[in-house]
């Protein structure tokens, strides 16, 4: 039976203890972070991480990101840090940054997917923190859903997919961030961005004077290709309902476009900004925010709620690839299945 647990009541605080040891010894346990909830265990054995991959229904050569919450903790599991590496560390740590590294023989290959590098990711939400520092090991943890689904930013919307799963759920309320972290790998001392999130192409630029975005973060992948990170083979946060995503630079002209596709169908679902929204003449629709923040915030949460309005079609408002905003479109643009007007 899974124990939910709500850490703002003061009586729950002591059990953070009881589930930190819990997770030592290799049980599931869902809890917050910044970026969205992970389903985490002791990254050290190879049993414990087995069950991951089983509760998500994870492919096993996509790898797992290892959580640390201390730089004594990071030196047991990779080898020697670039001083460019270290740069975006010390930039970035805590917070929403995962940085591929060469790993120790002491992490098991099915963490890694049979990889010689692991990914590293130092949280920097404060339950995430003190769960990780209680138990005393590094925490694998990927984003908590089943694989293909959105990754779940709040506790609701993954209690009965995972529950099953799991000894212990920590409810930590909304996410702040709502997007995965950044995953990037150094190569020939130049940062490459292989999953784009909240830190930016353009701070990770300020801190170490270059960056490269790895070019399937937007495009669709021809079968077969290698891929640097194995995430971005796999379907990802797609609704069974038919999305398009649609932008423009000029306003009126993806909201004109939307228009017209969306009149060609019965029953078709709108999914834009607050201030457009009043734009739209149909009956459903749902607002993903008005600024940047907001749409990070609210992605997931709104394609996990697509299919109850049983669409024919659904209609999405791109923003500009850039910032925040070129993590949105990588994850609009997997749930679209590549579906994706710019007009
Ligand atoms: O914000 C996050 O990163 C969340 C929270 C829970 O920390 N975690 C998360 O994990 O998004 P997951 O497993 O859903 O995504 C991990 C991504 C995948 O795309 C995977 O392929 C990539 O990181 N990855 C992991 N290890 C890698 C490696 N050694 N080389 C390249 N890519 C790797
Ligand atoms: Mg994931």
């Amino acid at each position: 039976m899974t124990q939910l647990i709500n850490l703002k009541r003061e009586e729950e605080k002591q059990t953070l203890k009881e589930v930190a040891e819990a997770m030592r010894k290799g049980e599931l346990v869902v809890f917050p972070t910044e970026t969205v909830y992970g389903i985490g265990t002791n990254a050290l054995r190879e049993d414990a991480v087995e069950k991951i991959f089983e509760a998500k229904g994870r492919a096993q050569d996509n790898p797992l990101i290892l959580h640390v919450s201390s730089k004594k903790m990071l030196s047991q599991i990779v080898q020697e840090i670039t001083e460019v590496e270290q740069k975006l560390m010390d930039a970035f740590w805590p917070g929403p940054f995962t940085i591929i590294l060469r790993k120790k023989e002491v992490v098991p290959s099915l963490v890694t997917g049979g990889l010689e590098t692991v990914a590293v990711r130092m949280p920097s939400e404060k339950i995430a923190q003190e769960l990780i520092e209680l138990a005393g090991v590094p925490i694998a943890a990927p984003s908590a859903n089943r694989s293909g689904k959105p990754s779940g930013t709040n506790i609701q919307d993954i209690i009965e997919e995972l529950s099953e799963e799991v000894a212990f759920m920590i409810d930590g309320g909304d996410c702040e961030i709502g997007l995965e972290s950044t995953v990037v790998r150094v190569i020939d001392d130049v940062p490459y961005i292989l999953r784009p999130g909240k830190i930016t192409a353009e701070q990770i630029k300020v801190v170490v004077g270059s960056v490269k975005i790895d070019q399937h973060v937007l495009e669709n992948l021809e079968e077969n290709v290698p891929v640097l990170s194995p995430g971005m083979k796999y379907k990802h946060y797609a609704p069974e309902s038919k999305c398009i995503l649609v932008y423009s630079q000029k306003e009126e002209r993806m909201i004109e476009k939307i228009n017209e596709i969306a009149n060609q169908y019965k029953s078709p679902l709108i999914i834009a900004k607050a201030q457009n929204i009043h734009h739209y003449p149909f009956p459903n629709k749902l607002v993903e925010g008005k600024n940047l923040e907001e749409i990070s915030k609210n992605v997931f949460k709104i394609l996990r709620k697509v299919d109850d309005y049983h669409p024919d079609i659904v209609l999405i408002e791109g923003v500009k690839n850039q910032g925040l905003g070129l993590a949105i479109m990588n994850r609009l643009i997997r749930a679209c299945g590549h579906r994706y007007i710019e007009c």
